[in-house]
């Protein structure tokens, strides 16, 4: 038993800030933000949450996908910006859509949060534990970056994408790598809420991302080709026969690399961070809903998608639409 998307859907803030809007903010340049990352424009909330910007997103996949909110079974929302504490996102996202039989739940792997709710997923669903599943990556990445860091806020974006998958009898998704790395973690973090009671306050609370730029293009440029040799070796793949590499949208230099790394024809890896920036969990179901929509997606394509982030994390699987 298998699991395969039949729907996408996205939705992005209404605000677009450019890289000269920034100029006015920090220390930069457009020509210094696109030569270095190949980021033109992001899109930032002003009123939109990370539950109502997966809520449109998952309507949107349910129509795409031909199915009603009250059929879904399991909810899975990835992120690492709710707007709440509690309750989770998913179930924000459950009563937004009137997803009423669902079981929901969040899952935060950060940038690599899409890609490992999709294998939870599929796990729910090759088990026969449940038969469909919408899975939703979300952020509102705008309200945990220090706005006078040059080195971070120039990167990240807001928006919302969303697949809606159900169980098949063969083909959809043909395998899964996933990887964490704790001892990592310091390479990109960000604090949550400070530890603040009656009987202890914490004086070095770190409310907004912190990142070593270097390392973290370092590990992606050498984990990702890893993992998606990985998963091909593991599916009998080969990178030849691979349609569309469907990666985190982070920066073009570390895509260029991960291309040339897998030896790859570059034109298969598409890209849309130029116009919405780094969007964490959402990068990956944003850009497959921007190719389904284009129709650049066609039934028996083979993809493979990757993503990495914090934690650290990163993983790659193998699907044939
Ligand atoms: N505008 C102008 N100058 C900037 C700048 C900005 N926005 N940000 C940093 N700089 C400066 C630095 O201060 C440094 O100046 P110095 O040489 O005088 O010290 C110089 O540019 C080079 O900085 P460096 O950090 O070495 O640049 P880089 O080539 O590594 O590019 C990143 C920085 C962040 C674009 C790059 O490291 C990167 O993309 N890393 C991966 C980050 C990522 O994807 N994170 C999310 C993962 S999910």
């Amino acid at each position: 038993m298998s699991m395969r998307i039949i729907g996408t859907g996205s939705a992005l803030p209404a605000k677009q800030v450019s890289n000269e809007e920034l100029e006015k903010l920090v220390d930069t340049s457009d020509e210094w933000i696109r030569e270095r990352t190949g980021i033109g424009c992001r899109h930032i909330s002003t009123e939109e949450t990370a539950a109502s910007l997966a809520a449109e997103a998952c309507k949107k996949a349910l129509e795409r996908a031909g199915r009603q909110a009250s059929e879904v079974e399991l909810l899975l929302v990835a992120t690492c910006s709710p707007e709440m504490a509690l309750p989770c996102t998913a179930c924000q996202v459950q009563e937004l859509i009137g997803a009423e039989h669902a079981v929901a739940f969040d899952l935060n792997a950060a940038c690599a949060g899409f890609l490992f709710a999709l294998n939870t997923a599929y796990a729910y669903i090759s088990a026969g534990i449940y038969h469909n599943a919408l899975i939703a990556g979300t952020e509102v990445l705008s309200k945990i970056i220090d706005w006078s860091d040059r080195g971070t806020c120039i990167l990240f974006g807001d928006g919302a994408g969303a697949v809606m998958a159900e169980q098949c009898e063969s083909g959809g998704i043909l395998g899964f790598v996933q990887h964490s790395d704790g001892t990592r973690g310091g390479v990109l973090a960000c604090g949550s809420r400070n530890l603040e009671n009656p009987y202890f306050t914490s004086q070095d609370f770190m409310p907004y991302v912190r990142m070593d730029g270097r390392a973290v293009f370092a590990f992606a440029v050498r984990q990702v080709p890893a993992s998606i040799e990985e998963v091909l070796e593991k599916t009998g793949i080969e990178a030849g026969e691979v349609d569309l590499f469907v990666l985190h949208q982070a920066n073009c230099r570390i895509i260029e690399g991960i291309a040339k790394r897998l030896k790859a024809d570059p034109s298969k890896f598409p890209i849309n961070l130029d116009r919405v920036g780094n969007m964490s969990s959402a990068a990956i179901p944003v850009l497959l809903d921007e190719l389904n929509g284009q129709g650049r997606i066609i039934p028996g394509m083979t993809l493979v998608l990757s993503g990495f982030g914090a934690g650290l994390t990163y993983g790659a699987c193998v699907l044939k639409w």
